[in-house]
């Protein structure tokens, strides 16, 4: 069966080499052209664990291209677009509606289209009227984590697949059959109609941004109070209709799904003329959770920011040169509005790459001379006033922190992460640290 995928970013690329890796003959077409020679030599042009070998093991079975011609033929055709925000959070369809308007011509009736691209309630049925009789419109959500999407691709919880009343039995037979790898695994599937498959996604990534926010604001109570976050979270966490993952306070959420995603939700109820309630706190927690960690510091140094700081970790979580809504680097940008100069570091080679591009751009007054990006820690904690964990990354534990206290200038270390093991602390807090996390208390 051959398979065409729209578009090549996280969710595509991933969707056309898992695709390929299960036998599937994959067409992979995106609109541009440059990203399409890189992974024609071979090369994603994103970093993530274990893409470059599944790409290199199945390299025949995928054709890659940029005109949407070769897409003819195709049984399924997954359209994996981005769907960004726009102004006022609602999202933007565009690149949906526009690869749809150029898949059109090619369609004979006997297609199905799949939309994995998070689309607002509703977007399923106006595409199915878009297309008419030519295909067969289905919703079929991903959930994959960044860092981990294709551990995520072949292990999935869920699949969820969304179909129209007036579907034939065959387009759930392929789609079942085209996920026959899963159904084998025993990964529970999810079959419904297109609305509540729209919803699932919102509802899921939405429900995560809310635990964390809920735990965040928790952990402002705690520090008041002389609760500790951590054990708080562990004791909640160990009831299992609540669960312990997501429930890491921290600087707050970023990335390319929750803050996109949690708008486009709050969009959808003010829409419907409901009120948004949570969703809307869930959102508001995350914007003051940033501005919250850095009154911390500046209360440390007494209000006075104009120091140089080490901030360790660059992207929106850890494994990922992602930088879409990172709170590090709005993190960054605001310690450099108070005068600070950032000296950034990051484990991924593709994230300090990506920052230092975005530093490179002198146009741009976001960062204007205050950050530079080091490519190794050791450089990045020379002579700082204060160390910021910034990115969840287990390492730093591991670091030498006997050898870091030797380069810092002022032993000052804000785990905006809480991610340093007890023991850890205790030990920089007697070698004469001061040591701030996020609603705890060293003990
Ligand atoms: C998310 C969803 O998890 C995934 O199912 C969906 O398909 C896409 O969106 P992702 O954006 O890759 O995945 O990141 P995720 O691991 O969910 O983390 C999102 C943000 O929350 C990160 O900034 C992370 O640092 C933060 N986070 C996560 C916390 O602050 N605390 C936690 O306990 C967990």
């Amino acid at each position: 069966m051959k398979i065409g995928v729209i578009g090549t970013g996280y969710v595509g690329l991933i969707q056309a080499v898992g695709l390929a890796h299960l036998g599937f003959k994959v067409v992979a077409y995106d609109i541009d052209s440059s990203k399409i020679e890189i992974l024609k030599k071979g090369t994603p042009p994103i970093y993530e664990k274990g893409l470059k070998e599944l790409l290199h093991q199945n390299r025949e079975r995928i054709i890659f291209t940029s005109s949407v011609e070769d897409l003819k033929g195709s049984e399924v055709v997954f359209v994996c677009v981005g769907t960004p925000q726009d102004a006022k959070g609602k999202a933007n369809l565009n690149f949906v509606f526009s690869a749809i308007e150029s898949l059109k011509p090619l369609l004979t009736g006997k297609e199905i289209v799949v939309l994995k691209s998070t689309v607002p309630v509703g977007t399923n049925r106006k595409v199915q009227k878009f297309v008419g009789n030519k295909a067969f419109v289905v919703s079929n959500p991903e959930f994959l984590r960044e860092g981990i999407a294709v551990d995520d691709f072949f292990n999935p919880e869920r699949v969820v697949l969304g179909f129209g009343e007036n579907h034939p039995k065959w387009v759930m037979e392929k789609m079942l059959k085209i996920y026959e790898y899963f159904l084998k695994k025993e990964v529970p599937f999810v079959v419904t109609n297109w609305e509540s498959a729209e919803l699932i996604k919102y509802a899921s990534n939405t429900f995560l941004a809310m635990k964390i926010s809920f735990i965040n604001e928790l952990a402002r109570l705690s520090e008041k109070v002389g609760a500790d976050i951590k054990d708080v979270a562990k004791g909640m966490g160990l009831d299992s209709r609540i669960g312990n993952k997501f429930l890491n306070a921290g600087i707050g959420w970023g990335g390319s799904c929750f803050p996109k995603d949690v708008s486009a939700l709050i969009w959808q109820f003010k829409e419907w003329e409901i009120e948004p309630k949570l969703p809307k706190a869930t959102k508001e927690i995350n914007e003051e959770q940033i501005l919250w960690f850095l009154n911390k510091i500046r209360k440390h140094y007494g209000g006075n920011l104009s120091g140089t700081f080490a901030l360790l970790g660059l992207a929106f979580k850890p494994y990922t040169d992602d930088l879409r809504e990172s709170p590090s680097l709005k993190l960054a940008e605001m310690l450099i509005e108070e005068g600070a100069f950032v000296k950034g570091y990051d484990y991924i080679e593709g994230a300090r790459k990506n920052v230092k591009k975005l530093v490179e751009v002198k146009t741009s007054t976001r960062y204007s001379y205050g950050l530079i990006v080091c490519d190794e820690l050791k450089t990045a904690v020379e002579g700082v006033d204060g160390v910021i964990i910034a990115v969840e990354y287990k390492e730093w534990n591991r670091e030498n922190w006997k050898e870091i206290s030797k380069l810092v200038r002022n032993k000052a270390l804000f785990d905006g992460r809480n991610i340093l093991k007890e023991e850890l602390i205790r030990e920089l807090i007697k070698d004469g640290w001061h040591y701030e996390g996020v609603g705890v208390k060293p003990k």
